[in-house]
């Protein structure tokens, strides 16, 4: 895994262990081998440590972070060997120098660089710090404020940013091993060695770790890791090195073995996971996307369009009339603006963008198109005559999709001639800010057409997640019943407030209501009253129908279930208080008081138990999917894994007896996988293997 290889006095360790050249068992012993070996061999005169392959080391290997501390690969003791080293130690850094990667390279005497090579100390990506050093060296070389602006943001820099921090020494336009050689050449025989180990912090004032405490409460609201980065950054200000070393790595261990970190790495592996469609080989063949068209330019049409304009794909965009064309060009072009003076986006790049969205009012115009989106409102027969008319106007080959998020994407598809071509893109709302795509596979829809999807929403900057089709597909089906287990709540007695504050307090941005009278009560109770009708059942008449009826809407109209104020903050309004009131009298309920406890139980339950039916289907493919979608789609905690991973940390008979006392029948997925004792991570292996067999 590590290669010794001499250059003359210099020995070179290359480090291989592809793809990233994570910090795996065997690295570290290649290389204290390596550097026992340089230590007591005279002719050489320093060492060079370099990746093999498309990068240096990435970081620790994520897979290890569940071992015990004494079998997980040895980072801190390599660190500390190189810090002791008695001869100088070369870091060159391309690709991505990532955690254990740049910390392994601060301890090294020197860092030199390709100037695109980005370094970065990410842990709090996965709910850890820096455990090798990071939280003691990286403030003393570039200072406590931008070592806290790292840390924190888990961003990496790029090295020209580096060099000119004094993180790196010097950049290396041509071949990064002969640079490094010569660089090593070069400061060979410099004593004493420069250890960073040694120097002070600068600008570590007590003001900049109390804004930084200050800071953390709003972007990472009930985290654990970024308090304790914080505390150890003021440790390498105001302690010696040892004692804030020796803190590192007890604080590492706490944060490692937190659920926030769990729930962190599974979101990691099972977001890359999530890319992956069982069946579906590397080799499938794409088809080429070059131009978009998109049907409809209210919200979500535009929002889709501004998505392929930013990944620099033209876009035709078709309205029935002048003005809603007009109106949703106008609204594109503000959202760029704003944008602009928000300063994410020059003048130059918004006019780039507008100058690739061609208006129209003739479908026709979609005839050159490689994909169409469909993005008008939901109703099956506007979209069978849509892809009527697509079938015969689009040309042979192109992607026909609709963002239909509730409508059976198969009886669309068999409208055309070609089935196979078809498939759901369903945006999420505002669709050019939110991650989530889901994919839907129809019946029909062949690989190609799937795989290319699949690319195209990496291109585009979302994380696709594929699923089948049934009502309201992973996302609104599992909402759905959500939506409902909240109003119940509230009929049994709770506020809507407390219902939303325990969300809250799990650590959802928004609690259901707060998300109903942001989306529209109208949408959910066009919805009601559509599904009572089919089935045949009487108006929708709840509480919450009843305050749809007096006409407040939600935030579009200045309240709904809660009032606002410019600030949007929400407000509990005394007349809907009172309405819910009467209607809890009128159905002869008594209110009793509900702990936030058992709301957050029978609102998680309801989710992981509509989940599971859903995996039981096959609507999706793996429980992981599930918490991918719920996470980028719903604002579920990262730091919690989503709602299927959360149930494993629950443990899953818990989570069924909760259902079974709140008079909810457990799927039989559910129910058999809490009496085997497993989790749903153990299903999703499991399905795993039987798909490989
Ligand atoms: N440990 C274990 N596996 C890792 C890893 C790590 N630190 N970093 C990446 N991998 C794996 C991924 O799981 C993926 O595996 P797969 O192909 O089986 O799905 C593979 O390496 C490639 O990673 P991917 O993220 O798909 O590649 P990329 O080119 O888009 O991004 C990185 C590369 C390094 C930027 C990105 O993987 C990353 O950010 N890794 C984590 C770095 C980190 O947090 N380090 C600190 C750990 S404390």
């Amino acid at each position: 895994m590590v290669e010794q290889s001499r250059h003359d006095d210099i020995l070179v360790l290359t480090i291989h262990n592809p793809p990233v050249n994570a910090f795996s068992p065997g690295v570290p012993e290649g290389l204290k081998a390596g550097l026992s070996a340089a230590a007591a061999d005279d002719r050489i005169a320093a060492v060079v440590l370099i990746g093999g392959g498309r990068t240096f080391v990435a970081g620790a290997d994520i897979k290890t972070f569940g071992l015990p501390r004494e079998q997980a690969p040895d980072l801190r003791g390599t660190v500390q060997q190189l810090d002791a080293f008695p001869k100088p130690t070369v870091a060159a850094l391309h690709g991505t120098a990532l955690g254990g990667g740049l910390e392994l390279a601060l301890a090294c005497s020197y860092r030199v660089a390709v100037p695109d090579a980005r370094l970065g100390l990410p842990e709090v990506k996965l709910g850890v710090l820096p455990g090798a050093g990071g939280t003691q060296r990286l403030p003393r070389v570039v200072g406590a404020q931008k070592a806290l602006d790292m840390m924190l943001s888990g961003a990496p820099i790029q090295a020209t940013e580096a060099k000119e921090l004094g993180l790196v020494d010097d950049l290396i336009e041509g071949g990064l091993l002969e640079g490094a050689l010569a660089f090593a050449r070069r400061v060979a025989a410099v004593r004493p060695l420069p250890r960073i180990s040694e120097r002070a912090v600068d600008g570590g004032s007590p003001e900049v770790f109390a804004a930084a405490r200050e800071a953390i409460k709003k972007t990472h609201r009930g985290q654990l890791s970024p308090s304790l980065i914080i505390d150890l950054a003021e440790m390498a200000v105001n302690r010696p090195f040892e004692e804030g070393w020796q803190a590192e790595a007890q604080k590492f261990m706490e944060a490692r073995e937190s659920p926030q970190s769990r729930g962190l790495r599974h979101l990691f592996f099972t977001e890359r996971e999530s890319a992956k469609i069982p069946g579906l080989g590397k080799d499938t063949p794409l088809l080429d996307i070059r131009r978009v068209g998109v049907i409809g330019a209210g919200t979500m049409g535009g929002g889709i369009a501004m998505n392929f304009l930013n990944a620099g794909l033209p876009v035709t965009i078709v309205e029935t009339t002048e003005e809603a064309l007009d109106r949703g060009l106008g609204v594109i072009r503000r959202n760029y603006e704003s944008s602009a003076k928000k300063g994410r986006l020059s003048a130059d790049d918004v006019e780039r963008r507008m100058a690739l969205l061609t208006p129209s009012l003739d479908m026709g115009d979609l005839k050159d198109a490689d994909l169409i989106i469909e993005a008008v409102f939901e109703d099956m027969g506007v979209k069978k005559d849509i892809f009527t008319r697509l079938d015969a106007l689009a040309k042979d080959g192109a992607i026909l999709a609709t963002n239909t998020s509730t409508l059976d994407v198969n009886e669309i598809a068999a409208v055309t001639s070609r089935p196979e071509q078809v498939i759901g893109l369903h945006f999420f709302s505002p669709a050019n800010v939110m991650k989530l795509l889901e994919i839907v596979r129809a019946e029909n829809t062949s690989d190609t057409v799937l795989a290319t999807c699949m690319a195209l929403a990496k291109k585009i900057g979302k994380v696709g997640v594929v699923v089948g089709v049934c009502d309201g597909f992973v996302g609104n089906r599992m909402v759905h019943r959500y939506g409902e287990e909240a109003r119940r709540l509230v009929d049994e007695g709770a506020s809507p407030a407390d219902v939303d504050a325990a969300m809250n307090a799990l650590g959802l941005p928004m609690g259901p209501f707060q998300m109903t009278d942001m989306a529209g009560l109208d949408i959910g109770y066009a919805i009601r009253v559509h599904r009572a009708r089919q089935r045949g059942e009487p108006e929708p008449d709840g509480w919450l129908d009843r305050i749809v009826k007096t006409g407040r809407k939600g935030q579009k109209t200045g309240g709904g279930i809660y009032d606002y104020d410019e600030t949007r903050r929400p407000r509990p309004n005394a007349d809907m208080q009172a309405l819910i009131e009467a209607y809890r009298a009128e159905k002869g309920i008594t209110p009793r008081s509900i702990s936030a406890d058992e709301i957050t139980r029978r609102l998680t339950g309801t989710l992981i138990n509509e989940g599971a039916r859903i995996l039981d289907e096959g609507i999706a493919q793996r429980a992981g999917d599930i918490d991918v979608i719920y996470i980028y789609g719903y604002g579920f905690p990262a730091y919690r894994g989503g709602p299927m991973h959360y149930a494993g940390e629950q443990g899953l008979q818990k989570v069924v007896d909760a259902l079974k006392q709140y008079g909810h029948t457990p799927a039989p997925l559910l129910e058999r996988l809490a009496r085997e004792g497993k989790t749903f991570a153990d299903f999703d292996r499991e399905r795993a293997n039987s798909s490989q067999k």
